[in-house]
């Protein structure tokens, strides 16, 4: 069970460090709070007119799910792998360095899926494109991914994952209610507009 707690807690602190605002930051492009949504994310780091800055927050923000699911399961297996995924992931979305106002967690959701099973992560990487680029909005490929992605463990023959995709995909959902407020008022801007 300590090993657990230790993973789990490396979790966190991993999830923790918000990419976005250090990049932006170490970059000299302000404080990406300030601008467009005021979200952390890659999303949002695209705003500040750096596509560079954009593509390091999401592949960073990604990596640190999928680092924190790869250490978890070399020293304590697969259990303790999701277990450290969600807690790296509620460490993106709650991180005590940023008084728990964190990001809404689709690159690490994708991160974090994609180290459990890459089957499953690879499908809803590509849900997310293809919803995006239909769409011409982040928010809405990711919350069609997520939607979708306990569809896909399923049929990837992954249903050990689902119950704790269910939870991801829900938290996704919860912190994007402002973009579903936006999504219907037709007012949701598209990917790198303002
Ligand atoms: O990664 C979050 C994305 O889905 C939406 O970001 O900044 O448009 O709220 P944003």
């Amino acid at each position: 069970a300590t090993v657990l707690i230790l993973t789990a807690l490396l979790g966190y602190l991993l999830g923790s460090v918000p990419f976005g605002l250090v990049i932006t930051r170490a970059l000299g492009l302000g404080d990406v709070r300030k601008i467009g949504s005021g979200n952390i994310g890659a999303t949002n780091v695209l705003r500040t007119g750096s596509k560079p800055a954009a593509f390091a927050t999401l592949i960073l923000d990604g990596g640190k799910g999928a680092v924190a699911v790869l250490i978890a399961r070399a020293l304590a297996g697969g259990d303790a792998a999701q277990i450290a995924g969600l807690a790296a992931f509620l460490g993106h979305l709650y991180p005590v360095w940023l008084r728990f106002k964190g990001g809404k967690g689709v690159a690490t959701f994708l991160g974090t899926v994609l180290a459990l099973a890459w089957p499953v992560g690879l499908a809803a990487c590509g849900t997310w494109l293809v919803a995006a680029l239909l769409t011409r909005r982040s928010s809405l490929g990711a919350l069609v991914s997520a939607a979708l992605s306990a569809a896909w463990a399923v049929v990837l023959g992954h249903g050990d994952m689902v119950v704790l995709i269910v939870i991801l995909a829900a938290l996704v959902f919860w912190r994007h209610r402002s973009n579903i407020a936006r999504i219907i008022a037709g007012e949701e801007p598209r990917i790198g507009g303002k």
